[in-house]
């Protein structure tokens, strides 16, 4: 039987990068970075698949400059927004896949417990209004879609928290890091490895659980825990926890965005790990493969 095809977009980005990697044993991926499709064009976003016809599309690109989107609006948009939906019409239209990511950001931060799927959206901030315009783009094209919403992403490429940490760690005798922030970290590979298990168990099996489900790590952390746990035992820098009210940025973020996970866990039948021990499996993973 003919291997499906697999396109992967934002195949350089974090998730993107590791899905690429780890959907290969699932079907023949093509791997498209922003030169190889620039989400921004709805041209090619049609050309490539009605030309690479893949059973599955895997959209691993954003627009994630949160600070910057709300200057960048109109590109974040294009990108989050409206591509999401190209994407949905034309999986629809050849019968395909779409696997897609949003985030904790269309919630408003205000609760104090897990944010269920259901819970009313209300974004602080242009990316995750924009992110939320990308998840209804998705829903009014009809097609087959699995929505990942999940959370404050990291990993040992890129840009992300635990690597502004480290850099500033190796530049610092303190830092100082938000508190009043609570969330939950995500390593970028462990997100993957999900996508990958339930791409492995079938596109139909898939197909069938169409729909949005949160999917993140258990446990909660502040930006300072988070900071904490990445410097560990060593003795310097000294980490000092601030109010957001001392760094302010052009983003307003949520104060909360903790998802609860129930739904994925009982549609897929398991659970990702804590993001302790998660962080723990990061740092000492031997780097990142080719
Ligand atoms: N990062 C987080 O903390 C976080 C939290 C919650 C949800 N998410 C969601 O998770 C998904 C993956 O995020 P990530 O952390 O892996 O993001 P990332 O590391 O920033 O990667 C995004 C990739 O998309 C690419 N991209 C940007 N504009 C593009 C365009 N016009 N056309 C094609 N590609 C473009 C970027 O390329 P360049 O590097 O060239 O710009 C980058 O390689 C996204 O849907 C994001 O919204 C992320």
């Amino acid at each position: 039987m003919r291997r499906p095809t697999i396109l992967v977009t934002g195949a350089q980005g974090q998730i993107g990068f590791e899905l690429a990697r780890l959907l290969r044993p699932h079907g023949r991926v093509v791997a498209a970075d922003r030169a190889a499709l620039d989400l921004a064009d709805p041209d090619a976003i049609v050309a490539a698949i009605r030309g690479a016809r893949p059973a599955l599309i895997v959209n691993g690109a954003a627009f994630t400059a949160v600070d910057l989107a709300e200057t960048e609006t109109t590109l974040a948009r294009a990108i989050n927004g409206r591509a999401p939906g190209i994407l949905a019409e034309e999986a629809k239209r050849i019968g395909a896949l779409l696997i897609h990511y949003s985030t904790d950001y269309v919630f408003d931060g205000t609760r104090r417990s897990p944010y269920p799927e259901d819970a009313a959206t209300a974004p602080q901030n242009a990316y995750g209004a924009s992110k939320l315009e990308g998840e209804r783009a998705i829903a009014a094209a009809g097609a087959h879609v699995l929505v990942f919403r999940t959370s404050w992403v990291y990993g040992l490429r890129g840009r992300n928290f635990l690597l502004t940490i480290r850099r500033l760690a190796a530049e610092r005798d303190e830092i100082r890091i938000i508190a009043d922030q609570v969330g939950v970290p995500n390593w970028c590979r462990t997100l993957a490895e999900a996508t990958a298990r339930i791409v492995g168990a079938g596109l139909p099996a898939a197909a069938e659980r169409a729909g949005l489900y949160h999917l993140s790590s258990t446990g909660q952390a502040s930006w300072y825990d988070f900071a904490r746990a990445i410097i560990g035992d060593a003795p310097r820098p000294s980490i000092v926890p601030i109010a957001t009210a001392e760094y302010p940025t052009p983003a307003r973020r949520p104060a909360y965005g903790v998802l609860a996970t129930a739904r994925f866990e009982t549609t897929f039948g398991f659970a990702l790990p804590d993001w302790r021990e998660d962080l723990a499996r990061c740092l000492s993973s031997p780097g990142e493969p080719a």
